[in-house]
């Protein structure tokens, strides 16, 4: 399969690419060291249209295809994939939710700012309890007239101190278990809404991750995403194009170990000769290219599929998995080849490897990824 990048694909993969040189890489090491989010950065990628790159211009997206996406994110990753991930979950969970789930009042008051980038969104499905197991909510949202109240504790969301509009999952009938799980947009300085501890992470230091607490939180019915009970399957479905988003992230990180590990290879001696003339790191290189070009094929067939309003369910969890992994191993590699340099701060590698690791765990765990995938072949074969 070759893809054919138009003009317009092209154009924004260089607009990512250039932004991210100039704008994101001078700040990202002291970033990483002191867990500091970018908010100009944020700011500018939202004037740019990166924050609501697929959503129409009717509703102040960018209306780019999922292609583009890809791209985009993998360009801005490949620099610092802490932006990444804001990128990703404004733009696939929140507003991709939105646009597909909202109702028209949702739209106008809150998916528009988002996709113009004038507000930031969260997605809080997951609990204490309720990591891969998300049907397990604890967080409860019981009617009164208008209105629901909502309480409970969500752990380990991306934006969520920053974020101004969030997703906010909860059961409203425990009895129909996950056809009883609603999703809520709940907007920042609500009563009884509170953002918790932020979470010292090992990698993406600089986009920020905390909890969130709900005690008799008041939220309006109209703020109900799609329809009562629906939360469950709202969340499922956004999740697939999420993983598309991810797999992306984690390209970019794959391919930014390669650059780092050529150019290093080019540069260092060992045995009177440069590295990269020793066949112990040119099968590493090799290795890590032909991975980072499979990823690649799969991340793009999954957006493709996407694009083209086909199933990509099955495609989005193969991107993710793979291409989570391979971040991982061309990480580990590129460390490996770095070698004593390759450990410390000042070569980028080791933050690589820190940032690769998340991709494996957030948007579904890989051992997720292999359930959505074994139980897509079983029931295709039945
Ligand atoms: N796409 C669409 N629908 C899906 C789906 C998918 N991938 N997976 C399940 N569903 C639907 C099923 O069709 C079913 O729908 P109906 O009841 O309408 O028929 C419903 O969901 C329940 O499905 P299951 O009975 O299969 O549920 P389960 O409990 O056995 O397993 C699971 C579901 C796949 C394990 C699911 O719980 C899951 O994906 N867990 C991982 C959760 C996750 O990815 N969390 C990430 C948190 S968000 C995040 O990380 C964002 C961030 O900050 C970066």
């Amino acid at each position: 399969m070759t893809f054919n990048f138009s003009e317009e694909q092209l154009m924004i993969q260089q607009t990512a690419r250039e932004f991210a040189q100039s704008e994101i890489a001078p700040t990202s090491i002291e970033r990483d060291i002191n867990a500091e989010f970018p908010h100009v950065i944020v700011k500018k990628l939202g004037e740019l249209g990166f924050l609501g790159m697929m959503v129409s211009p009717d509703y102040g997206g960018a209306g780019m295809d999922s292609i583009s996406y890809v791209l985009a994110m993998s360009e801005i990753s490949k620099v610092d994939a802490s932006v990444g991930v804001i990128l990703s979950v404004n733009n696939s969970l929140v507003c991709w939710g939105l646009e597909n789930y909202g109702s028209d009042f949702i739209k106008q008051k809150y998916l528009i700012p988002l996709a113009k980038g004038e507000k930031l969104g969260a997605f809080a499905l997951s609990e204490p309890e309720a990591g891969s197991d998300a049907t397990n909510q604890v967080t409860e949202a019981k009617q009164e007239g208008d209105f629901f109240i909502i309480n409970g504790i969500k752990n380990w969301i991306t934006n969520g101190k920053y974020a101004d509009y969030y997703l906010v999952f909860a059961q409203t009938n425990r009895e129909k278990a996950h056809k009883g799980i609603t999703c809520f947009l709940v907007e920042k300085g609500t009563e009884g809404f509170d953002q918790a501890k932020k979470e010292d992470k090992l990698g993406i230091r600089s986009s920020d991750t905390c909890s969130l607490t709900f005690t008799n939180c008041k939220v309006p019915r109209e703020n109900i995403i799609w329809e009562e009970g629906k939360g469950f399957n709202f969340a499922m479905n956004t999740l697939n194009g999420g993983r598309i988003g991810i797999a992306a992230q984690a390209l970019g990180i794959a391919e930014a170990c390669l650059e780092a590990s050529v150019k290093y290879s080019k540069q260092r001696k060992a045995f009177g000769t440069e590295i990269s003339n020793h066949q112990a790191i040119q099968f590493k290189l090799a290795d890590m290219a032909v991975k980072i070009e499979a990823a690649k094929l799969l991340t793009l067939q999954a957006a493709s599929l996407k694009d083209a309003h086909k199933s990509y369910t099955k495609e989005s969890a193969m991107a993710k998995l793979y291409a989570s992994k391979i971040a991982v191993e061309c990480a580990l590699e590129a460390i490996q080849i770095h070698g004593g340099y390759g450990y410390v701060r000042e070569y980028l590698v080791e933050r690589y490897l820190r940032d690769a690791k998340i991709t494996e765990i957030y948007e579904g765990t890989s051992e997720i990824q292999r359930i959505v995938i074994a139980r897509h072949l079983l029931s295709e074969n039945k």
